[in-house]
Order: structure tokens, then C-alpha cells, then sequence
């Protein structure tokens, strides 16, 4: 099993990668951390303290990181998420209360505490992992992998070439690409093959607890905001594909590349570059997503949520 840190912005697409994170048995989750992304900090790190208590996983801590990005004012995406980022269900009170450490330190102190390199999956703005980068270094090697879900290989979400999570905190994703540590994209170009068509709503519907229930109540509204905001009825379920890279190496096909980030574009301030056709002639850095076997994934997350209360 691989030990996971999960870091994370939630948002009705994180809920579904903490369960694909905390179900499915080829990985361990040690830790969830939040960022202010989706919505500010206060809700996303009480979302993901829901999330965990529907599914019945009260023995993983959960610790509130960055309010806001590293270098700029934080943008918000309530137009998707609702207005407490988790519109949809009635959300019960969390059975836990939050660390009382910072992300960073609960970071540091699970990959302290860890006989094997840990990865993070970071399925928000990558803020809280810039800081850990920054400020511990002496961590750094005991993390295995980051991988991530944002960015793009082609067109955005929320400018014509920026995804969010890269758009919200792009010094912080500069960093993280740069710290040498294997990192993985996984963008646009293959999330938005996760669509929840009404045949995965009922798929993952059928699995029949408490936690299917739940997730079809957030699936509805996703889906509903989705269909509103970019014409897509079908949502794209982003962040679970992040994790689903270090569930099934053959779910998610990976091209070693040149990743670079736009910091200073005045209409470009975030997108991905991806070097796919090795034109610039610069070292690869980054592993990025080409390819989704979506039945597949499907059928991780089933599998994940089907293990949960
Ligand atoms: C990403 O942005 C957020 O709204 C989602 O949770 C996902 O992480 C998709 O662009
Ligand atoms: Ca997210």
C-alpha cells in the first residue's frame, strides 16, 4: 500500500477523492490537509472534516493550511461549489475536531513519522505544498511523489488557458514543478473524461450506503452548477482522477515532459505549458496525464465507496 497525504480544497470533487483516498485499500491515508481555494479556508477545512465523518473515517487527522495562494489575493469558485463549497445534501456537524497543528507541520510530522516515503496528492491550489517545500525542507525526502490534480495540456476553466488550481496559486505550483521532487499534472485534458453521466450517478448510486448517498446528493448539484456555468450537464469529477495515479498505474496513462507555468501573462497569468512534442528542448520535469481509462476509474471509486460507511 502506498502511504497518502491528501491536501485538499473541498469542493464536491475533493469530497470523492478523500473517499477514493481513505476506501480503497492499495493506499493508506495518514493525513488531510486544507487550503482556501474553492471556498476560504474556514469552509473547506470543516468540508473535509465532513466528508470523512459521512464515510466513517474518524481516525485520520485533518489540519487547516494557506487561507489564501503565496503571492495573491484568493479567488474563489462558490459559482460551482455553493456558497459553503458543499452545496447540495444537509451536512452533519464533523466528529472530529480539526489538528490543532498547521498543514505544514502535520505534514512534516507524518512524513517524520512514516518508514516509507509518503506521497501527497493535492487536489486544490498547491499553496500548502509550496510552503511545506519552503519552510521544511528537511522533509523533502521523505516525500515519495506530489501529484495533482490541475492544470491543462490545452484549453482552462476559468480563463481560456488556465485551469483553477493553477490559476488560484501559480508561484506555488512554479515551486512545487521546481523542487525536483517527482510531480505529477494531471489536467483538464483527461478530468474532463470523468464526466457523472446519469449511468455512473446510478453506478455509484447502486453501491447503497450511506456514503453512495451522500455523494449522489453532491453529484446532483455538481452536475446541475456544471451544466449552468459551462453547458456540461455531465460534470467532470476532476480531483479522484489525481488519485486515482497512485491506485492503478494502467487508470491514468503518464507522458514524461517539460511542464512550465505562466506567472506573468497579462491574459495567460496561470496556464500550463506542456512541451508534449519536445519543441523547447528543455529537460522534462513533470509526468503528465495523456490518457483516462474511465471505465476503469469508475470502477475504483465504486470500489473505494463501497469499503466506506
Ligand atoms: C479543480 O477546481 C476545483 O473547482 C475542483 O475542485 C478541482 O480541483 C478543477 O479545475
Ligand atoms: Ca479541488
Amino acid at each position: 500500500t502506498v502511504p497518502v497525504i491528501v491536501d485538499c480544497d473541498p469542493g464536491h470533487d475533493d469530497v470523492f477523492g478523500l473517499w477514493l483516498a481513505a476506501g480503497h485499500p492499495s493506499l493508506e491515508l495518514l493525513a488531510v490537509t486544507t487550503v482556501g481555494g474553492n471556498v476560504s479556508i474556514e469552509h473547506t477545512s470543516r468540508n473535509a472534516r465532513i466528508a470523512l465523518t459521512v464515510a466513517g473515517v474518524t481516525g485520520v487527522p485533518v489540519a487547516a493550511g494557506a487561507a489564501g495562494p503565496i503571492a495573491r489575493a484568493l479567488e474563489t469558485a462558490e459559482w460551482i461549489h455553493g456558497e459553503n463549497g458543499l452545496g447540495g445534501p444537509v451536512l452533519p456537524e464533523p466528529a472530529m475536531p480539526l489538528d490543532p497543528r498547521t498543514a505544514t507541520e502535520l505534514m512534516a510530522d507524518t512524513l517524520l513519522a512514516s518508514p516509507d516515503p509518503v506521497a501527497i496528492v493535492a487536489t486544490g491550489p498547491l499553496t500548502n505544498v509550496a510552503i511545506l517545500l519552503r519552510d521544511r525542507a528537511d522533509v523533502a525526502s521523505r516525500i515519495r511523489e506530489v501529484v495533482w490534480m490541475g492544470g491543462s495540456t490545452g484549453r482552462g476553466n476559468v480563463t481560456p488557458y488556465a485551469e483553477f488550481n493553477a490559476w488560484v496559486d501559480p508561484e506555488a505550483l512554479a515551486l512545487v514543478v521546481g523542487s525536483g521532487i517527482r510531480f505529477t499534472m494531471v489536467g483538464l485534458n483527461v478530468t474532463h473524461r470523468a464526466l457523472v453521466t446519469a449511468a455512473v450517478r446510478e453506478r455509484l448510486g447502486r453501491v447503497g450506503t450511506a456514503t453512495a448517498a451522500f455523494g449522489d446528493e453532491l453529484l446532483e448539484f455538481f452536475c446541475r452548477t456544471n451544466a449552468e456555468v459551462f453547458g456540461m450537464p455531465d460534470g467532470p469529477l476532476h480531483d479522484p482522477v489525481a488519485v486515482a495515479v497512485l491506485v492503478d498505474p494502467d487508470a491514468v496513462a503518464l507522458a514524461h515532459t517539460r511542464l512550465d507555468v505562466e506567472l506573468a501573462g497579462t491574459e495567460t497569468a496561470g496556464a500550463t505549458s506542456v512541451d508534449l512534442d519536445g519543441m523547447l528542448r528543455r529537460e522534462p520535469n513533470a509526468w503528465v496525464a495523456t490518457h483516462l481509462d474511465v471505465d476503469r476509474f469508475w470502477g475504483l471509486l465504486e470500489a473505494a465507496i463501497a469499503r466506506l460507511a
